[in-house]
Parts: structure tokens; C-alpha cells; sequence
């Protein structure tokens, strides 16, 4: 028996106001915001985590962010650090996503300080890994999946180990509305859950949430949420939008 609860997470991107980000997070807590079957969890872009933390208090919503920088604090302009996340009440944080990977040069090494980082200040990374279109065609995606993973999570603690979230974002189905088969993200994310297992063990590897993330709809959602081991969504374009996120968190509970 399985107890792990689903999550859906919204990754806003770089997208919303801070005006616009507590219209949204206003409509959504009022539809979701005492759902207790699935957990939700909101990262908007940093200059919109002031205006939405105040209506996530009292909800069952949680807010986490797209990124951090593994120091907390010193030399280094226009980065954000755990500790000022924590000050807005964060509790999650987005890293090594393929953008990050693909746009700004971050390697496994420079997320893996990221990750011990968030740990070490009680925020609870969702570690994102994925292959590219071109690895996956050259058969080399769990590979490439195996390195992300492994590297990312280098010198966590079992005990720190339980609090980690991964994300299993294929790059070629991110905002191209080209989504996995049920087949070949259940593969990975059970071989995720094998490279868990093999690093922390049995018991923590079963209660570590693998997210699915690239095109998750409401429409494909269901199909997706009943796989043995992905344990809800990292969502990029459907987010921006109350309804599309709303039926999202549904299927999620319709799928416990
Ligand atoms: P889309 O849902 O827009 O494909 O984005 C997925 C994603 O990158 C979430 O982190």
C-alpha cells in the first residue's frame, strides 16, 4: 500500500505581476484552499511571493519558489538566497530546472550546492531532471536521468532525504504540448524510484514524491496520475490559468 499523498505543484515561470499573481492565488485558494487530499504547492516568480504569501496563510496551499542561490547572502547581484525564501514563508523550492540547465549554464555540481543549501534551511527542493529530444533518441535518457538524479543528490543525508521532492520534466514535452506516454514516464519514474532506493533505502525511496512535468493537462492528467509512481505534477502553462490548475488538483485527488 502506497501512502503518498499526491502534489501538484505550479510553476509560474516567468510570468505574472504581482498584481496578477494575488488574482489568481486568490481564485485558487477559494476553490482548493482547504483540499486535503492533495498537496498544492504555488512558486510564482520571487517578485510575487510578498503579495501572495498573506492569502496562502490559513490555506492548505504552500509556496515555494523557481530557484535560490546555494549561499545565503554576499557578492552576488541579482541572486536570491534560502534564507530570504524563508522569510516569505517558502517551504518549497524549484531547482536545476532544464531552463535553468539549458539558459543560464547550471550544472549538476553548482544544483547540488542548491539542494544542500535548501535542506540545510528547511526548504524542500523539487529537484528537476530530463532528457533532451536528442538524448532520448539516441536511447541514452536513462543515462542521462541516472547522472541528473545521482549528482543532484550527492551528500544527502538519509535523514535529509525524506523531505526531497524530484521532478521528471522530459525537455522535449515542456511547453510543447507534447506529452509523454503513460509508458515512458512510468519508466523513468520507476527507475527514479530504483536510483532512490539504491542511495536512501526502501522505506525513504517510497515516500519521496516523483513528480511528472511537460504539457500535463487536465485532459491527460488522469491517465498520468494513475501510474504507480508518478505522484502528481510539475506544471508550467497550465498554472497560469485558475481553471486548467483547479481541475488539475482534481484529478490528483481523484487519483489517491
Ligand atoms: P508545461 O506544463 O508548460 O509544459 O511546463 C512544464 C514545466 O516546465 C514545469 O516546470
Amino acid at each position: 500500500m502506497i501512502l503518498r499523498k499526491k502534489l501538484i505543484a505550479g510553476n509560474w515561470k516567468m510570468n505574472k505581476t504581482g498584481a496578477e499573481a494575488l488574482a489568481l492565488v486568490q481564485e485558487i485558494a477559494t476553490a482548493i484552499g482547504k483540499q486535503p487530499d492533495v498537496e498544492v504547492v504555488i512558486c510564482p516568480p520571487f517578485t510575487a511571493l510578498a503579495s501572495v504569501a498573506p492569502v496562502l496563510d490559513g490555506t492548505l496551499l504552500k509556496l515555494g519558489a523557481q530557484n535560490m542561490h546555494p549561499e545565503a547572502g554576499g557578492a552576488f547581484t541579482g541572486e536570491i538566497s534560502a534564507p530570504m525564501l524563508r522569510s516569505f514563508f517558502a517551504t518549497h523550492v524549484i531547482l536545476g530546472h532544464s531552463e535553468r540547465r539549458a539558459y543560464f549554464g547550471e550544472t549538476d555540481t553548482f544544483i547540488n550546492q542548491k539542494v544542500l543549501s535548501a535542506l540545510k534551511n528547511q526548504l524542500r527542493p523539487i529537484l528537476c531532471v530530463g532528457e533532451t529530444l536528442a538524448e532520448r533518441e539516441s536511447g541514452s535518457t536513462l543515462k542521462v536521468v541516472q547522472t541528473q538524479t545521482e549528482k543532484g543528490l550527492e551528500g544527502v543525508s538519509k535523514e535529509q532525504a525524506a523531505s526531497l521532492i524530484v521532478a521528471y520534466e522530459p525537455v522535449w514535452a515542456i511547453g510543447t504540448g507534447k506529452v509523454a506516454t503513460t509508458e515512458q514516464a512510468q519508466e523513468v519514474h520507476a527507475f527514479i524510484r530504483d536510483l532512490l532506493t539504491k542511495l536512501f533505502g526502501e522505506a525513504i525511496a517510497q515516500k519521496v514524491r516523483i513528480l511528472y512535468g511537460g504539457s500535463m493537462k487536465p485532459a491527460n492528467a488522469p491517465e498520468l496520475l494513475a501510474q504507480k509512481d508518478i505522484d502528481g505534477g510539475l506544471i508550467g502553462g497550465a498554472a497560469l490559468e485558475a481553471r486548467s490548475f483547479i481541475e488539475l488538483v482534481k484529478a490528483a485527488a481523484a487519483a489517491k
